[in-house]
């Protein structure tokens, strides 16, 4: 017996789980101390009425033999793919319902989908960039090219024609930098990705963030249904990071060796997923629904104030930083040249913050820092009062 080769490869933790692993080493040696988490991307607003009755609505429908369901069909339930389908219809983007597949959750997509390359491919991934894309990438065997994203390229990396791949990670609005592609910059990665046969995975999580021009869908590019897939979550921007419900869409135009990626996608999900909850479909249909709409835009404007207070925090300290405004992640410089991990432990020792090692993402990222917008104003205002106090 073997264990799988990229066990040997791969870090001992995933970031999020040294993060917490430090954390909790640090609450048992000091059990009174009132930490403030700025660190994963959780959200704390619960999840909005509409959301509760439809959960209420659906529980009872289970509980009564004239409407009880068992199995969801595997891609997911067409009332909530009619939802989507309408959503990007409302932005000139048509879909077919059977080029939506609905998951529980962008993560477990993203990592997924790599199940229908071969592991002889190149994948090109930003860095710094959400680290499960070269966890899984390195998971599926595959070898991986870094593209630089740095101050810079204001975070936004442009294809090199030179470099040859076949997967391209694209994350916009990024995680963790915020920084987010026009419908041009997307341009010229999709016809790099059509010059080169390559296939985009473009993850869109933070979309309902983003309050300029920016591409909310790689589908707003020409040819894009050619060479592109992308990955949505009702996670940060409906509250369901513990509801579980996301979604991928995979045109049926797009082939590779003459064959449709879509049914390959199709294959894998059917085999290796059985649905996700009915209650948790109809949860997701009623995001989108007008008041749902409505409702979830109010957990948005809530957590961009968020943002402003950490920025006028960090302005007042005279301490560069990126983002907040196209994504709830604020992207700081650590303070007194301090690396990521020693301005964690500076943070959290010193004022019983918790944030993002920048490190974590890549290289890049070293010397910076992530902080979250999804806590509570309360504590983001404690945080920033604590803050105040950094010397540099
Ligand atoms: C993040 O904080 O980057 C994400 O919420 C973490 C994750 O999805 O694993």
């Amino acid at each position: 017996m073997k264990i799988a080769e990229w066990t040997q490869k791969l870090k001992k933790n995933y970031l999020f789980q040294s993060v917490a692993e430090k954390v909790k080493s640090f609450k048992e040696k000091n059990p009174y101390a009132n930490i403030i988490n700025m660190g994963i991307g959780d959200v704390s607003l619960p999840i909005c009425k509409s959301v509760v009755n439809s959960c209420i609505k659906s529980a009872n429908e289970m509980g009564n033999i004239e409407s009880f369901r068992g199995y969801s069909p595997n891609s997911g339930y067409d009332f909530l793919k009619k939802s989507i389908q309408q959503d990007y219809q409302d932005r000139n983007i048509s879909l077919d319902l059977d080029e939506i597949f609905i998951s529980d959750g962008a993560k477990s997509d993203m990592s997924n989908i790599l199940d229908i390359f071969s592991s002889d491919n190149v994948c090109l991934i930003p860095d710094p960039v959400y680290p499960v894309y070269l966890d899984t990438s390195i998971m599926n065997g595959m070898t991986v090219k870094f593209i630089n994203a740095t101050e810079d390229n204001n975070f936004l990396p442009l294809p090199d024609l030179s470099v040859k791949s076949d997967i391209i990670y694209i994350c916009s609005p990024n995680n963790p930098t915020g920084a987010s592609y026009s419908k041009p910059e997307l341009k010229l990665w999709v016809d790099y990705a059509l010059s080169c046969d390559a296939v985009i995975l473009f993850d869109a999580a933070y979309e309902s963030f983003i309050e300029d021009d920016s591409c909310k869908s790689i589908f707003e590019v020409e040819n894009s249904d050619l060479c592109a897939i992308e990955f949505k979550s009702f996670s940060k921007s409906s509250g369901f990071t513990g509801m579980r419900c996301g979604y991928s869409i995979v045109p049926k135009k797009l082939k590779r060796n003459g064959e449709s990626l879509n049914s390959l996608w199709s294959r894998r999900h059917s085999t290796k997923f059985n649905g996700v909850p009915y209650i948790i479909q109809r949860a997701a249909e009623a995001c989108l629904s007008t008041e749902g709409k409505k409702e979830c835009s109010k957990f948005i404007k809530y957590y961009k104030e968020n943002s402003k207070s950490i920025s006028k925090t960090l302005d007042n300290l005279g301490i560069k930083y990126f983002g907040g405004k196209n994504s709830p992640y604020i992207w700081m410089k650590c303070i007194n040249d301090m690396n990521s991990w020693e301005f964690f432990d500076y943070l959290l020792e010193k004022f019983q913050i918790v944030g993002t090692p920048g490190s974590g993402f890549g290289k890049n990222g070293e010397g910076f820092f992530r902080l979250s917008c999804f806590g509570s104003h309360e504590n983001t205002l404690e945080a920033c009062k604590r803050l105040e106090n950094m010397k540099k």
